[in-house]
């Protein structure tokens, strides 16, 4: 039985019993009770939903939350949209999987095609990942060279070459940024994914070209967040990105946009058309279909060359069924239906970043916002500006999380390392309501 929209949003939320005791029997047969790493964080602890509509997402205590993790980013239309449902059974009642090609796809990759600057030709995956990874195959495949430049903090998937720094013992523990200690963030890696990759800190485009100058013979390809939203949520440097477009033109290295969250969250075209600098490779996930699993790796033509010829294999048995493509044509459709949608997320995104910092002043909190309104970061700081991984992990972490859980105690969902995310369906009341919340919130926290 649902609370009425009015009542439920001014109560404060402590009854997580049904969810704990779902917790331990999924214990018993699903390993840590979770189906990914990251659902055990939630607080107070893993949570079971029901149901979602809109804004609004149910657990099984019958609580209710308005929420802005957008289950990590991909519901950019908001739960159930109801023309994604009707989309989606439509087409997959004509069949799912053809282990073979469907009109849709095509569809899809003609209109990603006009909206994204540098698709000139893709291929559909299940998820990021995924996606990455045959970036990186492209990448070494056209250049002859192996390794990869990253940075700091960014974060790219969770598989092996990948899951090495984005967890580290402390800022010390980095050491010098020219030449950084990098940690892994799993047992189990392979040790030979620690040879695939140089890290830098990131938003350094001297260190960067420093770097570079000396080892490009090592680099098929410098990967980067556009921005970088996995740990704050900071813009790019003025000339950052344009600068790492030199730098990879200079030395044939292919820069590839990790668009994972800046993909349909800047824009239809995503960070390249936003910040207008074409990247060589990119990879297209999340908000793309509400939650259904499809990604893609775009690409220039010289590049996604490497696929056509099948020097690259890129394959999977799953890929482009017909539920998932038209999930994404139909959450397109609901995008552009609307020619002031990205303007009106942009405004509610900034309205609630200046209602949290307000709300911050008059409570006498040191709450940090940044972003850039679609989706934007809360953190704890008297650093006056964050502008890399490294400020990041010098943020008052404990602090975060009274906050995270004081809003989830009443009925606001936010991603636990402080990422709100805005969807088309937000309303300006919604904003309203969680900057009131918020301002309760951060009264009470020490
Ligand atoms: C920037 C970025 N790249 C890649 C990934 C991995 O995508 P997936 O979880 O779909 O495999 C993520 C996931 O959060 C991401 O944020």
């Amino acid at each position: 039985m649902m609370l009425k929209k009015t009542n439920y949003m001014m109560l404060k939320k402590t009854n997580y019993q049904k969810s704990e005791a779902l917790l331990a029997r999924a214990s018993q047969v699903l390993a840590g009770g979770v189906a990914s790493e990251f659902r055990k964080y939630n607080h107070p602890h893993a949570i079971f939903y029901t149901h979602g509509e809109g804004t609004r997402v149910y657990d099984v205590d019958g609580n209710a939350y308005l929420d802005f993790t957008l289950s990590q980013g991909p519901l950019i239309v908001g739960h159930s949209h109801p023309h994604v449902l009707a989309e989606v059974e439509a087409y997959s009642r004509q069949g799912q999987l053809y282990a073979g090609q469907h009109i849709k796809e095509i569809e899809l990759a003609e209109k990603l095609n006009q909206l994204i600057p540098s698709a000139e030709l893709m291929r559909f995956c299940l998820d990021g990942s995924e996606a990455v990874q045959t970036a990186f195959r492209v990448a070494r495949s056209k250049t002859g060279k192996n390794k990869f430049l990253r940075f700091e903090g960014h974060y790219h998937g969770w598989l092996d070459n990948v899951a090495w720094g984005i967890s580290t013992p402390s800022v010390e523990a980095l050491g010098d940024e020219e030449n950084p200690k990098v940690f892994p963030w799993s047992a189990g890696l392979s040790s030979n994914s620690r040879e695939d990759f140089i890290t830098l800190s990131w938003n350094d485009l001297d260190l960067v070209e420093r770097v570079v100058a000396e080892r490009h013979n090592e680099l098929a390809a410098i990967i980067t967040e556009p921005v970088m939203c996995n740990n704050g949520c900071i813009v790019p440097n003025e000339g950052f990105l344009q600068g790492l477009r030199t730098v990879c033109d200079r030395y044939g290295i292919a820069l590839i946009f990790d668009e994972v969250i800046t993909g349909f969250r800047l824009g239809l075209g995503g960070a390249q058309r936003y910040y207008n600098i074409l990247p060589d490779l990119s990879i297209f996930a999340k908000a793309i279909a509400s939650g259904y699993p499809i990604s893609a790796i775009v690409g220039k033509r010289e590049w996604m060359e490497e696929i056509v010829s099948a020097r690259v294999i890129h394959a999977g048995t799953m890929n482009t069924s017909t539920p998932t493509v038209a999930a994404a044509l139909a959450t397109i459709d609901v995008l552009e239906r609307d020619p002031d949608t990205y303007d009106r997320m942009f405004r509610l995104g900034r309205r609630l970043m200046d209602g949290l910092r307000t709300a911050a002043q008059t409570a006498g909190q040191n709450l940090f916002v940044q972003g850039t309104g679609p989706m934007f970061n809360t953190s704890f700081t008297a650093l006056p500006d964050i502008r890399n991984y490294r400020d990041t992990l010098q943020t008052d972490k404990a602090k975060l999380k009274q906050f995270i859980a004081g809003l989830h105690d009443r009925g606001i969902r936010v991603i636990g390392r402080g990422l709100w995310y805005i969807s088309a369906v937000h309303t300006e009341d919604d904003i309203e309501q969680a900057i009131k919340v918020a301002a309760e919130v951060l009264k009470e926290i020490d």
